[in-house]
This record gives structure tokens, C-alpha cells and sequence, in this order.
């Protein structure tokens, strides 16, 4: 797995873990700022879970990895994630999403492997009006740095099918949230400065609307796309919990008992989508899948995480985390 200390990647090497106790799980990950292996620290000294800090874009490293750790499959949730981000600085976006992408895609042609999932997002598509939602055959448009690096991402692993047979399957899933994502992304950077009475910035009007999806439901998705996907297939994925993002700050307040005047209206994002919303027919009919959290209660259940481990998001949010490899990995 790449990424596999970020958000998603630290939910699904654990769910794995769980789901597939036999595996090895290999995982690669950079460390950059999004990458903290406290949250795998359950997992220490678990001889199936394989942490080896590198870059995707090392092409050498990934052939070795592959080869001395028998690789034979590659789940790739590497990436430059958050939009904002994108918009200050497009250039890591191209060197790890694209660039970085295209070597592992690369080494895992030379290794041979029986499946490359690669996760995508449904930002591909860019942006719905007031109706309707997207299928796996929507044209691809979209708007922002990560979203164009993104899918190039995608075009190139199924370009890789198509030309090199690599056996690849493409998910696109919608806005997950959950336990350990970074505190830049809507939900916890909302908690977070509610918790700490300070403004909670709503980008525009607060109309624009996303489709949730719990963390835990998209790790189930991406085992069975993983197994059960055929090749050269994209699956869409989406937890059918559309909600304007005012209606989510608000309700967010209600969990931690804030008042509604901590909402502060800031200038929009350029570019922004408006309405994102995914169709699942297709993951639903062919693997199966079907989502297990309600939002309301997935809801609740993270904000009241947030709210219990406040130690994780200081460390967190101060960059204390980033000296944990040194005391957990380099002095061993
Ligand atoms: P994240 O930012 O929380 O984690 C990304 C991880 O990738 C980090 O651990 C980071 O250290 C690692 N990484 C970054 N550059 C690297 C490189 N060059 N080499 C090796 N490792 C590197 O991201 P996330 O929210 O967990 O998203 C995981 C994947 O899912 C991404 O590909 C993202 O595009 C996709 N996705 C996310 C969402 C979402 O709502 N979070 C939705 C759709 C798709
Ligand atoms: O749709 C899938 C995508 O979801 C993933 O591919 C991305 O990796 C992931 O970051 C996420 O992108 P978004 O841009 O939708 O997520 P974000 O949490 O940044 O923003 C969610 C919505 O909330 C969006 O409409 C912008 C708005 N927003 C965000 C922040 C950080 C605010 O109004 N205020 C904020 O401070």
C-alpha cells in the first residue's frame, strides 16, 4: 500500500489487518506533513505491518520494496490531498499524484503485480448543478490543481491497461470522513476550532454540497474493488449523504454545544465545485457494497473522537508529530 499513514491509507492498513489477518501489509509512505504514523501506533510490533518511509516517485526504491517484500498487489492511496493547498502550490501536486504515480505504476509493470487499485475521487468530474449525480461514464472536467493532477493519475492507470494489460481497477469515491483525518479538511478543522471558540471560516454562501462517505465504508468498498473488481473498471463509491456545507457546521456545533455565532462567512475558494454527488449503482449491483454508517450517526460518532482525543490533534496541529519516526523508528 502507499499512503497507508495518511488519513484514509491509517484506516484501511488497520481494517486490513483486520479483515485479512494472513496479509503482509507493506507500507510506503513519504511522511510529508499530511503522513503520521502515530496513527498506526497499535500496530507496533506487528511483523505484518511493514512501514518504509520513501517516495513513490523513487522509482528505484519501489522496485526494491517490491521485490524484496514479494509484492503482488499495490493499493495506491499516495497523494497530495487538499484542494487549498493545490491552489497555493499546483507543483508537488504534478510531482507526486502525477509524476510520482506514473514510476509506481511503472515498477509495478516491471514487478509484474496481479492488481494495481487505484484510488481516485470523484473530483474528477468536477462540478453538478442543482440535479443529478455522477456515473462512472460522466465526462471527466475538472476544476482544481489536485483535481487535474488527480485525474491524470487515473487516466494514467487505466492507460496502463489498456496498453501494457497492467491488471489496474480505478475507484472514485466521494468526501470521506472519520477517525484521524488531518485537521485542514472540513470536519475536523471545524471541530477543532469550535472546541477552541474560534471562528469556524464557511467558504462563499455555505451552499455547496458534498456526498459523505465514513472512512470505514470506503475501506470495505476498496477490499472488495481490490478482490472482486474486474480490470480495467472504474468504480464510483459514495455514501448517498449529500449535505450543503452550512448544514454540516451547524449541525457540528449541536454536537459540541457551540453557538451558530462562531460561523464566520470567508471568501470563497477559487474555482470551487459546487455539488458534488455519486451515483453507486454499479460498485452496488457488481461487488455488492453498500454502505453500513448512517451519517447522522458516523456524524456523531467522529465528532465525539475529535472531542475524546484531544491530545492527537494538538500533537497534530502544533507539528509535534512529526518528530514520532524519529523516536519510534530511528533510535530502534
Ligand atoms: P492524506 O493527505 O491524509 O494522506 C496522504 C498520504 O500520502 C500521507 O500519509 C502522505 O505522507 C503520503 N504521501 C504524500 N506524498 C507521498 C509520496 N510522494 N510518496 C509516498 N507517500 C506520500 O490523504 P487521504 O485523505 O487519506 O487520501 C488518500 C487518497 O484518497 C488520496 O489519493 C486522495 O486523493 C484520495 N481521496 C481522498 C478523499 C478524501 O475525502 N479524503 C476522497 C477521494 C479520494
Ligand atoms: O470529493 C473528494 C475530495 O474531497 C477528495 O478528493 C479530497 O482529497 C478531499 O480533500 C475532499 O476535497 P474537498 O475540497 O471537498 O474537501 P474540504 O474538506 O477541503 O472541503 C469540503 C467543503 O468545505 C468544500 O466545499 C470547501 C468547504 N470548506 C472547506 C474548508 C477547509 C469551507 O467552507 N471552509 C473550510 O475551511
Amino acid at each position: 500500500m502507499t499512503g497507508g499513514c495518511g488519513f484514509i491509507g491509517s484506516n484501511l492498513v488497520k481494517y486490513l489487518r483486520r479483515e485479512r489477518p494472513g496479509w503482509t501489509v507493506v507500507n510506503l509512505d513519504k511522511l510529508t506533513y499530511a503522513g503520521n504514523l502515530e496513527n498506526l501506533s497499535e500496530l507496533e510490533g506487528d511483523p505484518q505491518h511493514v512501514f518504509i518511509r520513501g517516495d513513490i516517485g523513487n522509482r528505484e526504491l519501489v522496485e526494491h520494496v517490491m521485490s524484496v517484500h514479494g509484492i503482488d498487489a499495490v493499493m495506491h492511496l499516495a497523494a497530495e490531498s487538499h484542494v487549498d493547498r493545490s491552489i497555493l502550490g499546483p507543483e508537488e501536486f504534478v510531482a507526486t499524484n502525477v509524476l510520482g504515480t506514473q514510476r509506481l505504476l511503472e515498477a509495478s509493470r516491471a514487478r509484474g503485480v496481479q492488481r494495481f487499485l487505484m484510488v481516485s475521487t470523484d473530483e474528477v468530474y468536477g462540478s453538478l448543478g442543482p440535479t443529478g449525480a455522477f456515473t462512472e461514464s460522466s465526462p471527466l472536467q475538472p476544476s482544481s490543481p489536485y483535481s487535474a493532477s488527480k485525474t491524470s493519475s487515473d487516466l494514467l492507470a487505466l492507460a496502463y491497461h489498456h496498453t501494457f494489460k497492467l491488471d489496474v481497477v480505478v475507484t472514485r469515491c466521494s468526501n470521506n470522513y472519520g477517525r484521524y483525518q488531518f485537521p485542514e479538511k472540513l470536519i475536523p478543522l471545524m471541530v477543532v476550532n469550535a472546541l477552541h471558540d474560534k471562528p469556524l471560516p464557511v467558504y462563499g454562501d455555505g451552499a455547496n454540497v458534498r456526498d459523505w462517505l465514513h472512512v470505514e465504508d470506503h475501506c470495505q468498498a476498496l477490499l472488495l474493488a481490490l478482490e472482486k473488481g474486474r480490470a480495467g473498471e472504474v468504480y464510483n463509491i459514495g455514501g448517498g449523504a449529500e449535505r450543503r456545507n452550512i448544514e454540516l457546521v451547524k449541525a457540528i456545533l449541536g454536537l459540541v454545544g457551540k453557538p451558530e455565532s462562531l460561523i464566520q462567512y470567508v471568501k470563497d475558494r477559487p474555482g470551487h465545485d459546487r455539488r458534488y454527488a455519486i451515483d453507486p449503482s454499479k460498485i452496488r449491483a457488481e461487488l455488492g457494497w453498500t454502505p453500513a454508517h448512517t451519517f447522522e450517526q458516523g456524524l456523531a460518532e467522529t465528532v465525539r473522537w475529535y472531542v475524546d482525543h484531544p491530545a492527537w490533534w494538538q500533537r497534530v496541529t502544533s507539528g509535534a508529530y512529526l518528530q514520532y519516526f524519529d523516536t519510534q523508528y530511528r533510535t530502534r
